[in-house]
């Protein structure tokens, strides 16, 4: 049988065709536009994704034999705010996961009501990405839009519906909108109540490896797939990410060198996490995990070549980057361009450049970026770190993990060993895997990541320059502290 994975991510969708054995058949990406209307705001039609994942199914499947479809999941930009009034229009765009608009209503969850609190409720403290912070706002700055509120539910949540009919989450992307007792896999009342909404607006909740319904016949009809494919709930896009790299288990590591840059790590049993710096979520396969997020990652990169150097040749930029200047820059780059979530939770920090002579290069601008992001994932994993979590090894996968220098930056900030997957379609992957899990293809997520995910190699790292990038770690970290009061003067 075939599996579709479908990862809706920020500046496209992407969809895996996988047959029953985990072979990759076919990879398709659809880009659509991303909204900044204000600066820090950063929103999506829920229609661009529709398109991009119906034109992305059909070209899919252009080839194989439709009849073999069995099932289709989804890994999901996580966070993101989605309203249906009671005709099913969307109300508003999505205000997407890396939106800074919240700031008042994330102070008033965390210091009028209280991190104990929210913390009590949700296992997790209120970020300005989170969506129960979007919720309050769209209440006090939108009046009539709230008003007009009869489904809540989640980007991947949406194209589910669309496709379904069924108006459905699953526990690890129902994590990240603080609404969840995540601890016990179910809304939390109190935390509905502060936010003045009730629960028949939310989705009921699945497992990410539970079908949640049939595709609908019409679509079916206009896919051109049978009337029996399953949708099955599917994942927020780090849980399915971990799921296509094998990251299930206990104290499992993986790194997503995405738009977004995230440290993840599995565990069997819930976690006390007493600061909240990094997020306590559900994993898509049945049991928790951990969680760092840097808002701008690949992305850093991305609009350093494509807006500052005006290149699309990312590689060649690297080539001039030679193995004696790792661990000796003195250029550091700070990567918040979209305010920063763990661990500053400020929407407010923004990129800096600082160290510059009139001796530095373009490599070493282009090196401090790459670095900056690395400074800012060992962030979350110090965190974790301080919590006792031993780490030896991580994954990695996205955009960013295609390029041998970074992989290895990564490896030596923080002095892990970087398993290197066959394919580094995390999300879309692990998307195709949930579909073949609850279409009895694999008895369990686990069993699913043993037989199809495969380590081809593994960066180590150089006790040299781990040894100079622990002192240039060192560094990166007086940095913020000393920017940060003069964030607010340039705001
Ligand atoms: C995770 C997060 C991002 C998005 C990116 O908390 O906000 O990784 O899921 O799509």
């Amino acid at each position: 049988m075939l599996y579709i994975g479908v990862d809706l991510g920020t500046s496209a969708v992407k969809l895996l065709l996988m047959d029953g054995n985990g072979a990759i058949k076919k990879i398709v990406s659809k880009e659509y536009p991303l909204f900044f209307p204000n600066p820090g705001w950063s929103e999506q039609k829920p229609e661009d994704w529709w398109t991009g994942v119906t034109e992305g199914i059909k070209e899919l499947t252009a080839e194989c034999d439709k009849s073999q479809v069995a099932g289709i999941s989804f890994g999901g930009q996580m966070h993101g705010l989605v309203i249906l009034d009671d005709k099913d229009n969307v109300i508003r765009p999505a205000i997407l996961w890396n939106d800074g608009r919240t700031q008042k209503e994330t102070d008033y969850l965390n210091k009028t009501i209280g991190t104990d609190k929210i913390s009590k409720y949700t296992a997790n403290i209120a970020f300005a990405g989170f969506t129960a912070p979007k919720i309050l706002w769209v209440r006090d700055n939108e009046p009539d839009n709230f008003k007009k509120i009869v489904k809540i539910m989640l980007p991947k949540d949406y194209i589910a519906y669309k496709l379904s009919g069924v108006f459905c989450t699953d526990v690890s992307d129902a994590s990240g909108m603080l609404l969840l007792d995540v601890k016990n896999r179910k809304w939390s009342k109190e935390m509905l109540e502060i936010c003045g909404i009730s629960e028949d607006k939310l989705p009921k909740l699945f497992e990410s490896y539970e079908t949640v319904g049939t595709i609908l016949p019409a679509v079916a009809k206009e896919l051109g797939l049978p009337e029996t494919v399953k949708i099955v709930a599917g994942a927020g896009d780090n849980a399915a990410a971990a799921v296509g790299t094998g990251t299930v288990g206990d104290g499992m590591c993986n790194i997503s060198l995405g738009t977004s840059g995230t440290v993840f790590i599995s565990s069997k049993k819930f976690g006390e996490n007493d600061n909240n710096a990094i997020h306590n979520f559900d994993h898509a396969d049945g049991s928790y995990h951990l969680m760092g997020c840097m808002l701008s990652a690949a992305s850093c990169n991305k609009w350093f070549m494509d807006e500052i150097i005006k290149t699309k040749d990312y590689a060649g930029e690297q080539k001039g980057i030679t193995e004696d200047m790792l661990g000796n820059n003195r250029v550091f780059f700070l990567p918040y361009l979209m305010g920063e979530r763990s661990p500053h939770n400020n929407p407010d920090a923004r990129g800096a450049f600082i160290g510059m002579s009139m001796d530095t290069t373009r490599e070493d601008m282009t090196l401090a970026v790459l670095e900056g992001v690395a400074f800012g994932l060992r962030d979350s994993v110090e965190v974790a770190r301080k919590l006792g979590i031993k780490l030896e090894r991580t994954k990695i996968c996205g955009g960013g993990a295609k390029s041998p220098l970074w992989r290895k930056i990564i490896a030596n900030v923080m002095n892990l060993k970087v398993d290197i997957i066959e394919s580094e379609e995390g999300p879309a992957l692990g998307g195709a895997m949930l579909a073949a899990v609850a279409c009895g293809e694999y008895a369990s997520v686990e069993e699913a990541a043993k037989k199809i995910v495969k380590v081809i190699d593994t960066v180590e790292p150089d006790p040299a320059i781990a040894e100079r990038y622990e002192k240039q770690y060192r560094k990166f970290v007086q940095i913020y502290p000393a920017l940060k009061d003069i964030y607010t003067v340039i705001k």
